[in-house]
């Protein structure tokens, strides 16, 4: 897939992205995309080991408990692609199921290529796996990968850990419509949802006491600084979580403590601040068990079995494409 053309005035996407999104009103944004930098991807392992943050943990467990039931509802010649590789220990419970029945080609999707190293160095030692690892973005990988697949081959895709939560409902519908169109029938994705639980548990996932979430919301103004020549005073900004009821979703935002102006060289930019005013960072939206099955057929998908984890309350389903 060819990236957007840049106009002229910036040097790379991250500058113009930057520039756009603290040039919106009423809202300032940053897209959260630009939080997965090296430091922010290492806080993000962190906020994984967090006793608030019961996502990644409960969905181990669903793994662990399931992995071969998972394998089993797909019966065949399966090929595994997954959109974005994370750490690794999700995905290991999957291949290790899969290739003490066949051996295994696995494809991790991934634009950073360091993020694609350091998956080959978790899972390639797992017996019987062929790791091809794809440096593009989601669909566009997708899309190789499916393209590539022998007659009779099918494809697994894993999208795990919650990371559809960061589209908005519509949004994410359309993304899951995108990938159906990248598949054939038969083939599946395995899709991670985190599920509506009380407001005290959800919003301490995302502000922990020990400010590890904070650090990572507050990296991304580091970053501007560090790569775009920002002068944002880091002192100045609170992280800040909550939930919105409307779109049932937990939103990150960075606070300014005071009035404040800034510069970003460059971005070409130049940005006041009120007091109190936020840029959004990040949504993670949060799903009713039985929403999930009318999402997936809404995007040609069958939602054939899901599994729950009761502790902390997630869902992994399989969808079936029609
Ligand atoms: C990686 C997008 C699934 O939304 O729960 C965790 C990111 N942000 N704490 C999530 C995140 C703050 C996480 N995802």
């Amino acid at each position: 897939m060819t990236q957007p053309a840049l106009s002229p005035r910036f040097s790379n996407a991250f500058a113009e992205a930057v520039y756009v999104g603290l040039s919106k009103r009423p809202q300032k944004e940053l897209p959260s995309m630009y939080l997965y930098d090296e430091v922010g991807s290492a806080l993000f392992e962190v906020i994984t080991a967090l006793p608030e943050y019961g996502v990644t943990r409960a969905e181990e467990r669903v793994l662990k408990a399931h992995a071969a039931d998972i394998v089993a509802a797909m019966p065949g010649d399966i090929q595994v692609a997954e959109l974005g590789s994370g750490s690794g220990r999700k995905t290991r419970l999957i291949l290790e199921a899969l290739c003490k029945k066949q051996p295994t080609a696995y494809h991790p999707i991934e634009i950073s290529r360091t993020a694609l190293q350091l998956c080959r160095r978790e899972l390639s030692d797992i017996e019987r796996v062929s790791i091809v690892g794809h440096e593009r973005d989601y669909l566009a990988g997708l899309s190789e990968v499916s393209a590539k697949r022998k007659d009779g081959e099918r494809l697994l895709v894993l999208f795990l850990g919650s990371t559809i939560g960061n589209f908005a409902r519509l949004a994410a519908t359309k993304f899951l419509r995108s990938i159906r169109g990248m598949l054939q029938p038969g083939d599946a994705l395995l899709l991670g949802t985190d599920l509506i639980k009380p407001l005290p548990v959800l919003v301490a996932a995302y502000d922990d006491p020990i400010g590890v979430t904070a650090a990572f919301n507050l990296n991304m103004l580091a970053r501007i600084n560090r790569e775009l020549s920002g002068d944002f005073p880091l002192d100045a900004f609170e992280h800040v979580a909550r939930f919105n009821p409307d779109a049932r979703s937990i939103e990150m935002h960075l606070r300014a403590k005071r009035a404040l102006s800034v510069r970003v060289r460059g971005a070409d930019l130049h940005v006041e601040f009120r007091e109190g005013e936020t840029i959004w960072t990040e949504s993670s939206h949060k799903y009713a068990a039985d929403e999930v099955a009318p999402i997936a057929a809404d995007a040609g998908f069958e939602c054939t079995h899901q599994w729950r984890d009761e502790q902390w309350q997630f869902a992994e389903s399989l969808l079936v494409a029609k």
